[in-house]
C-alpha cells in the first residue's frame, strides 16, 4: 500500500466520524512549510488557500500539541479565516503526527456545525494520526531499503564492496579490523551509513548520531568505541535517544576490547599475543555436562522420531559435544562434519575446508555447533546448507554467548547460556591448548594495553 494511499485511508475515515471533512498536511524537510497530503470533504479553494507556514497555520500542533478550536470565526490561529468561513467550517481539531519524538505533520477535522470535541473525538483522531505516522514510516524504512538494495546491486555487479574497502578512510584501526572480519564472513557493510537527528532547536538538528557501520543483510548498525568504558557515557546516552526516537532500528555498540576478544577467536591481535594465564572458574563441571547433553539428545530423539537426522558437527570444538550427544539419542541418526577456514588478519574469505560427503537434499539436518558467539560462522553455514535444499535444518548448540549476538540465527535446541567471557574446555580451546578439559570454565584473560592495535597471523581449527 503507498503513503497516499493510507493518507487517504486515514483522512476519509477521520472525516466520516467527525461527520465533516479531514486533511494530512506534513511539515517540508525545513520544517517551515506544510505540503497537502490528502483530504476529504472540503472545497478545492479551500484547499488551494496558499503556502502554509508551520508558524502560522496552527502552530501548536507543529510543536506537537493537540489544538481544539469549537469557534474558528475570529480565531486568531486560522491562517486563511475568510477562506474557512467561506468553506463552511465551524469547528476543527488539529492533532499532531509524530513519528518517535519528532513531530512530522498535522492531521485535521472540520466540522461544518460547532462542535465540543469530546476526549473520545481527540482518541479516535489521535489514532488515525498514529496509522498516517506508521504509513510514513513504512514508507521510509522503504526509500532506505531501496537505497541499500541499489548500492548492493552495485556491489554485485562491480565489486563496488571492494573498492569501499579499499578508499574508505577508517576513523580507528579497530574499525578496519571489524570491516575485515566482515568481509570474511561476507557480510556486506557501510562504513557510516547515514546521520541520525538526535536534538532540534526550533527546525534546527543540533545533534546527529553516525553509527560506524551498517549491515543490510542483518538490517543492524553497529557502533565501535575506542574509549574506555569509563568515558563512554555520553555515548550511551547518545545511543539511548536514538533508540527512543528510532524504536525500529537495531544497533550494537562494541567495544575495542570486544573486537580484541573477536580477533583472540582466530589467534590474532593484542589478546592473542599474550599467554592464556589459565582458568579462571568452572562454569559446568562434567556432571552437568553429562545431565544437560542426556536432556537434549532425549529431546531431539522424540522431535525426529522416524526422520533419521543427519547430525553435522562443525569442526573442530564439537568433537566431545557431539560424540556425547549421538551416543545419547535412541533413534537412527547419521553423522557428518565440516569445517571451514579462519580467519587470517586481513584479506582472506570464509571458505569451507571440509565439506560434506553424503547427499543431504531432501535429508532432515540438525547442524551441531560448540558455541555461538557472534552468530556468523553460523548464519554462513545455514546459508550454505540451505543451498543443499535440505527437508529441513535445525540447530543445535551446547553454547549460547547471547550478549555477543550480531547475525540473528534460530538455535532450536542450546545447552547453556554463557557470560560474554572466553570459555574453554570440553572441545573448546585457546590456541589449541584446553580441548581435553571435561568441564567448561574461563579463561583468565592475559592483560592488553589500551592503545595498543591487532595484528598478527596465527591459523587455527575452531
Ligand atoms: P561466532 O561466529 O562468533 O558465533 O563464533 C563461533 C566460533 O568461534 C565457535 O565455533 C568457536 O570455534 C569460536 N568461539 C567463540 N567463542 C568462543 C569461546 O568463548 N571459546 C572458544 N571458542 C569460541
Amino acid at each position: 500500500m503507498s503513503l497516499k494511499q493510507v493518507a487517504d485511508i486515514v483522512v476519509r475515515g477521520t472525516a466520516g466520524a467527525i461527520g465533516g471533512g479531514a486533511s494530512l498536511v506534513l511539515l517540508d524537510s525545513t520544517h517551515t512549510r506544510l505540503i497537502h497530503s490528502s483530504s476529504w470533504g472540503l472545497p478545492q479553494f479551500y484547499l488551494r488557500k496558499g503556502l502554509l507556514k508551520a508558524d502560522k497555520s496552527l502552530s501548536e500542533v507543529s510543536n506537537g500539541q493537540v489544538v481544539v478550536i469549537s469557534e474558528v470565526r475570529g480565531d486568531s490561529r486560522i491562517q486563511y479565516p475568510e477562506l474557512a468561513a467561506k468553506a463552511g467550517i465551524a469547528s476543527l481539531l488539529g492533532v499532531p503526527v509524530t513519528i518517535g519524538a519528532v513531530t512530522v505533520g498535522s492531521l485535521r477535522a472540520y466540522s461544518k456545525s460547532t462542535t465540543e470535541f469530546t476526549q473520545a473525538d481527540i482518541n479516535f483522531v489521535t489514532a488515525m494520526a498514529n496509522l498516517a505516522a506508521m504509513g510514513i514510516r513504512v514508507h521510509l524504512l522503504e526509500q532506505e531499503k531501496q537505497k541499500f538494495e541499489k548500492a548492493m546491486n552495485e556491489a554485485e555487479s562491480g565489486t563496488a564492496l571492494l573498492r569501499q574497502v579499499r578508499s574508505v578512510t577508517f576513523a580507528h584501526p579497530s574499525e578496519e579490523e571489524l570491516a575485515h572480519i566482515l568481509d570474511f564472513y561476507q557480510i556486506d557493510w557501510v562504513y557510516e551509513p547515514r546521520s541520525f537527528p538526535l536534538t532540534w532547536e526550533s527546525d534546527r538538528i543540533t545533534e546527529m548520531f553516525t553509527p560506524d557501520f551498517y549491515l543490510p543483510a542483518l538490517d543492524l548498525y553497529i557502533e565501535l568505541t575506542t574509549l574506555k568504558q569509563s568515558l563512554v557515557t555520553e555515548k550511551n546516552r547518545k545511543l539511548r535517544r536514538l533508540r527512543e526516537l528510532y524504536p525500529e532500528i537495531a544497533i550494537n555498540l562494541l567495544y575495542k576490547k570486544d573486537i580484541h576478544r573477536l580477533l583472540a577467536k582466530y589467534g590474532c591481535g593484542p589478546l592473542a599475543q599474550a599467554k592464556g594465564q589459565g582458568i579462571g572458574k568452572t562454569l559446568f563441571s562434567n556432571v552437568e555436562i553429562q545431565r544437560r547433553v542426556q536432556e537434549l539428545a532425549q529431546q531431539i530423539s522424540i522431535d525426529y522420531t522416524d526422520r533419521r537426522p543427519i547430525m553435522v558437527g562443525i569442526l573442530r570444538g564439537v568433537f566431545c559435544f557431539i560424540a556425547d550427544l549421538v551416543r545419547a539419542m535412541t533413534i537412527p541418526v547419521e553423522v557428518e562434519f565440516m569445517a571451514i577456514s579462519h580467519y587470517e588478519a586481513k584479506g582472506n574469505s570464509v571458505r569451507i575446508t571440509k565439506d560434506l560427503e553424503m547427499d543431504v537434499s531432501g535429508r532432515h539436518l540438525i547442524v551441531v555447533e560448540d558455541i555461538v558467539d557472534t552468530g556468523m560462522t553460523l548464519n554462513y553455514m545455514l546459508h550454505y546448507l540451505n543451498g543443499k535444499q535440505p527437508a529441513s535444518l535445525a540447530v543445535c548448540a551446547l553454547l549460547d554467548k547471547k550478549v555477543r549476538r550480531m547475525a540473528e540465527v534460530r538455535l532450536d535446541y542450546i545447552g547453556f547460556e554463557v557470560p560474554d567471557e572466553f570459555v574453554v574446555g570440553y572441545g573448546l580451546d585457546y590456541k589449541d591448548e584446553y580441548r581435553n578439559l571435561p568441564f567448561i570454565g574461563t579463561l583468565e584473560s592475559p592483560q592488553v594495553e589500551v592503545g595498543q592495535t591487532a595484528s598478527g597471523k596465527v591459523v587455527k581449527g575452531g
